[in-house]
């Protein structure tokens, strides 16, 4: 559920026109909704009630401050994977013991800031890692909390490029080998070794595959108790899918797989943490564009956007599907015809749709892109050199600019010319 609906015949952003927000601020932009943001990161929230936990927010899926500051108001920590994203989330007010460090090449310099500004745990994903980490922690005087992450070699069942759980990926250690590197790291005096981490995918849409990692970290607590180790928090990951269209997709809903966490690894009397990203903020985002051209092709004809491939790179990357809909409410029973739509990128991998089923649609229309606010904004480039597209936040019946759109100047001022030019 979200909270972009028509309303009086237009669509609205909660208890805002979108089309007044494309007045004031020009299109293309993407736009989040506080109300879905809130509900959605909620129902994780209440799904692991009566568990010891933290919802750490995976920011890389949207990361604009506003929206990091909307979830830790709510009691959201924040997984990072680079040390801008620790910088963002300090910057946005978290603290360094709600936030958990992954990634699979953290550096000296990443270690060390967040050892220094405040850190919960790194999810420590190789050997070579574990011992940087250690001589980094050991020449700061401190001790750095890990936990390790297992690769439990689980097919995830998602698109190949965002499965991360299967031994041929490069995430993690071999879950087979887990109990030699825990051994290792109980060695190394930087290093306090606090639980186990796992994550195998994005854009789960079955629990199964969720069930059969699940069991092997609950085996794998157990076996190292027995050998020594004070596994006290389990570190589950994010993954869990949305419906991108809204007639055929029910992916579970957090409250079954609140359901899965507990029936598998309640007995155990861990902290939980998990890391959900997309479905938190996913269909709390649009993108809003205006149609620049219809152009009748051979055989097909084209809807030319004003956003393109740099603003959302999903369909071009994976192939992904969003829901475009017109921002003026379609007549019931409206006639619809098929059209390619694309962007004014000069490539051809710029197409968001083909043969897309659209209500009558002219120049200067506005059409929005559903399930656009997770791995939308973050992912974007200046390709083209079109400027960052601008993102908006509504809250009830006030909206606000929380990125603007940079100019050409700003764009082209961040190029420096040597001397000899
Ligand atoms: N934790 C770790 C360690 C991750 O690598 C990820 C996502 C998450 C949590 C959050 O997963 P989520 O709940 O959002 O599925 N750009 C791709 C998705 C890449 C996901 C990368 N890792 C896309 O647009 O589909």
């Amino acid at each position: 559920m979200d909270h972009f609906l028509y309303r009086d015949g237009a669509l609205f952003a909660e208890d805002v026109p979108v089309a007044d927000i494309a007045a004031e601020v020009g299109t293309p932009f993407y736009c989040y909704s506080t109300a879905t943001l809130t509900r959605h990161f909620r129902l994780f929230d209440e799904a692991l009630e009566g568990l010891d936990h933290l919802v750490c927010y995976a920011m890389k899926a949207a990361s604009n401050q506003a929206i990091l500051k909307t979830l830790a108001a709510l009691g959201a920590g924040m997984d990072v994977v680079s040390g801008g994203e620790y910088a963002r989330a300090r910057a946005a007010g978290v603290p360094g013991e709600r936030i958990v460090f992954s990634g699979v090449g953290k550096t000296r310099e990443e270690m060390r800031a967040a050892l220094e500004g405040g850190i919960r745990q790194f999810n420590v994903e190789s050997e070579p890692e574990m011992l940087m980490l250690n001589e980094v922690a050991l020449g700061l005087g401190r001790v750095a909390p890990i936990t390790i992450r297992v690769n439990p070699d689980v097919d995830a069942k998602t698109h190949a490029k965002i499965a991360t759980g299967k031994s041929e990926n490069k995430f993690g250690v071999p879950i087979a080998r887990a109990r030699e590197v825990y051994a290792q790291a109980a060695a190394l005096p930087g290093l306090q070794v606090v639980g186990i981490d796992v994550h195998i995918g994005s854009q789960l849409t079955d629990l199964a595959p969720f069930r059969a990692a699940y069991e092997k970290v609950a085996d794998l607590t157990e076996a190292l108790r027995a050998d020594g180790h004070d596994i006290r928090r389990l570190d589950l990951g994010g993954g869990l899918g949305i419906p991108y269209t809204r007639s055929n997709e029910s992916p579970p809903l957090p409250m079954d797989y609140g359901a899965l966490i507990r029936q598998t690894l309640g007995h155990l009397g861990c902290e939980i943490e998990i890391e959900p990203g997309r479905l938190v903020v996913g269909n709390a985002g649009i993108l809003v564009a205006s149609v620049i051209y219809v152009k009748s092709g051979e055989g097909r004809d084209f809807l030319i956007l004003d956003a393109a491939m740099n603003d959302l790179i999903r369909p071009a990357m994976y192939d992904a599907h969003h829901d475009i809909v017109t921002v003026a409410e379609p007549a019931p029973g409206a006639e619809q015809a098929p059209y390619d739509i694309v962007g004014q990128v000069c490539e051809t991998g710029d197409t968001f749709a083909r043969g897309r089923m659209m209500p009558p649609i002219a120049q200067g229309d506005l059409v929005a892109f559903r399930g656009a606010g997770a791995y939308g904004a973050v992912m974007a480039s200046e390709y083209n050199t079109r400027p960052l597209v601008p993102e908006v936040l509504v809250a009830g019946d006030r909206f606000a600019v929380i990125r603007a759109r940079p100019s050409f100047d700003e764009i082209i001022n961040r190029d420096t010319i040597p001397e000899w030019l």
